[in-house]
């Protein structure tokens, strides 16, 4: 397995594979990689010929207060797993190289409404950060295919957003969730939280599989709903950011006729920012 730093080391390493017509797959991250990360890569490892892991901490996607400066960075670490799950290729970029004229002169993509709900609105301009690195990592690597997690659950409707809207002819994948054996999502972040918090984390996805539940067995009063979740939320110690009962297609919130449902939470646990989702389906 061989890692490239540089645009033009991955288009060299790429272009004989792609004139063999070998199917590329791309696995974006940001590095410091758990099980849930390498579930991808094996995703894509059964979709493609070759298998493309960019990892690169995106300083556009963090708000000024955020943890930018103390996130993981753990490339040594990193490249072992990934060879041992049968990634091809490592693209782990500079900054520089990324954005050679500084991030607030670089071109911006911006996906209108749905980058405004949810994290959006607690997290201002990071799915803008988020929509425009992803282009540009899908015009560097230039794969046939994405492979994002359900985890992220807004970011991947996002990216399936400017993939249509501006026609990349690449297609998009989503990974299910992958948890630890207590069902918290596992999360890079989750390596912040003290020993006490860790236990209780999660309740986050324990409120979830309440709501679900409550809504499969009849309940439609969705906001009432929601608005129990974040006070048993409140209570136990977390400070709830949202907790969503959404369309699983627009992630407008969810009205009586919708059968495709997404439950979205974010809620604070001390210095942690923790996010999860569910999705059900009516019948
Ligand atoms: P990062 O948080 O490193 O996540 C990389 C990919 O792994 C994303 O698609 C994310 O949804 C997925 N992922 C993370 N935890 C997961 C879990 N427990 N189960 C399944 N998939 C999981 O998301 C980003 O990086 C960045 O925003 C990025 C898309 C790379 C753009 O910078």
């Amino acid at each position: 397995m061989k890692t490239v730093h540089t645009v033009s080391d991955l288009r060299s390493e790429l272009r004989a594979h792609r004139d063999a017509g070998a199917r590329i797959a791309l696995v974006p991250t940001m590095g410091n990689l758990h099980p849930g990360h390498l579930a991808l890569v094996e995703e894509a490892r059964q979709q493609a010929d070759i298998v493309v892991t960019s990892i690169f901490v995106n300083p556009l996607q963090f708000g000024p207060n955020e943890d930018l400066d103390s996130y993981p960075r753990t490339l040594a670490e990193d490249q072992e797993k990934l060879e041992s799950r049968g990634n091809d290729l490592v693209f782990a970029p500079s900054v520089r190289e990324v954005y050679p004229n500084g991030i607030e002169y670089h071109t911006h993509i911006t996906v209108p409404v749905i980058t405004e709900l949810h994290c959006g609105a607690s997290r201002p301009g990071h799915f803008t950060g988020v929509a425009t690195v992803v282009t540009l990592l899908f015009n560097m690597v230039q794969p046939d295919l994405a492979v994002f997690g359900e985890k992220d659950f807004q970011q991947l409707a996002v990216i399936r957003k400017l993939t249509r809207d501006l026609c990349l002819p690449m297609e998009i994948m989503g990974a299910p969730t992958y948890r630890e054996s207590d069902g918290l999502a596992m999360s890079s972040r989750n390596n912040y939280l003290s020993e006490r918090d860790r236990e209780r984390a999660v309740r986050l996805y324990q409120m979830l599989c309440w709501a679900r539940n409550a809504i499969q067995e009849g309940r439609r009063d969705y906001s009432t709903l929601s608005d129990e979740a974040i006070r048993t939320l409140d209570s136990e110690g977390f400070h709830p950011d949202y907790f969503n009962i959404v369309n699983t297609d627009t992630l407008e919130p969810a009205n009586h006729e919708d059968t495709r449902i997404t439950i979205l939470a974010a809620a604070w646990l001390g210095q942690t920012r923790l996010i999860d989702n569910l999705s059900l389906t009516l019948d």
